[in-house]
């Protein structure tokens, strides 16, 4: 990595992707009114608008000779960094093709036992749905009042052939968190019997301290539980899909067995230069955070509810049909989260630049405040 000047790339890199698109989105209109972007603003697919990194960049680039090959890259160098990282032996961790190829597999592991699944409703759907076409049954257990997985629903719904409670930390579409020390006691009881998944996907994002993995558990040897996370959300490499398991080693095998994908060099060479780069990692979330501040200040102006996001995206409450709000953005050049049933009049916005949530805020509220406000009195 000593060839990467990261911080000097950052740091000037930040300022220049800001000026970038000012003057797209400022050409030839008053300070107040923020013109419509010649592209589509993503903000429907919790992707990181910055990624990849420069340096992630240069990797890929200088991988690109590579692509004619089988097996080379630093894939034993990536799970070594990512196992160090987590304090993890690095006998268990596995890379996977996305985060979502090792969800696939833990919900084929629980439809290959031929039990059921208990997880949230609502919550990521790649793992639930792949078991239910396996042939699993889902045990949808409602998020409670907060919008929040609820343990002690979770925990009676469970049945004799469960094979897996699934859950998602900080959950999506609902950016909810569990407390730490509430989730790990749940996870240390129920995996005594059966196996607990728990997906990490915007775990580099949350700053809250009652927060944490539970990979320390897999660490310290507890044989039922996995853990997923992925290089795709705050690493910005969700076109190149790389994610990863933690479990113990009896499981990683397992996995490796199930698994049908693979990573590619580009994908391997990014990621490993990526989980480097911290100052990246560090101007994604305070750039997230100045969006997040900007959709929150609309949504207290407004006064509708909304879930308080620790992540890269937020949900909130319209009062509008989601495909009808959706079809109404689309038109102003906007793509917002599909609908998630059963709060189909809730709104799942995704962080993009805070030039484009400025532009997001104001169309949102000269296509729909009149009809928010209209409704709440
Ligand atoms: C909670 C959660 N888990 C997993 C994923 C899968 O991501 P990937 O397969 O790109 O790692 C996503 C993607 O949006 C997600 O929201």
């Amino acid at each position: 990595m000593g060839q990467f000047t990261r911080r000097q790339l950052l740091l000037g890199g930040g300022a220049l992707l800001g000026a970038t698109y000012m003057p797209i989105l400022m050409r030839g209109v008053s300070a107040a009114e923020i013109a419509r972007p010649q592209y589509m603003i993503r903000a429907d697919k919790n992707e990181n608008p910055y990624g990849p990194s420069r340096v992630a960049l240069q990797a890929i680039s200088e991988a690109m000779d590579l692509t004619n090959k089988y097996g080379v890259g630093r894939r034993r160098e990536l799970v070594k960094l990512v196992a160090d990282i987590n304090n993890v032996p690095a006998d268990h961790v596995i890379l996977s093709s996305g985060s979502g190829e090792i969800l696939k597999t833990g919900g084929l592991i629980a439809s290959w036992d031929k039990g059921s699944i208990v997880c949230a409703d609502p919550t990521y759907h790649d793992l639930v749905r792949y078991a239910g076409h396996a042939g699993s049954e889902i045990i949808r257990v409602p998020v409670d009042e907060h919008m929040a997985g609820d343990l002690d629903a979770m925990r009676k719904a469970i049945r004799a052939d469960t094979a897996m409670v699934y859950l998602v930390n900080p959950n999506n579409p609902t950016p909810t968190i569990f407390n730490h020390d509430e989730l790990r006691d749940f996870v240390l009881e129920v995996s005594k019997e059966r196996m607990v998944f728990v997906d990490e996907a915007y775990f580099e994002y949350v700053e809250d301290p009652r927060y944490g993995t539970l990979i320390d558990l897999v660490a310290e040897g507890h044989r039922n539980i996995i853990v997923s996370r992925t290089a795709s959300k705050i690493h910005g490499l969700a076109g190149l899909r790389v994610g990863f398991g933690f479990a113990h080693p009896d499981h990683i095998q397992r996995i490796r067995q199930l698994k049908t994908g693979a990573n590619n060099v580009l994908g391997i060479e990014a990621a490993y230069a990526s989980y480097q780069d911290m100052d990246f990692q560090d101007f994604s979330r305070r750039k997230n955070r100045e969006s997040m501040a900007i959709v929150e200040a609309m949504f207290e102006e407004l006064g509708v509810r909304y879930v308080k996001s620790p992540t890269n995206f937020t949900f909130f409450e319209t009062g509008i049909p989601v495909e009808e709000l959706n079809a109404e953005l689309r038109e102003h050049g906007i793509a917002s989260g599909r609908p998630f049933p059963p709060f189909t009049t809730w709104s799942r916005i995704s962080m993009a630049k805070p030039e484009e949530m400025r532009f997001y805020v104001q169309t949102f509220k000269k296509l729909f405040a009149n009809r928010i406000m209209d409704s709440a009195t």
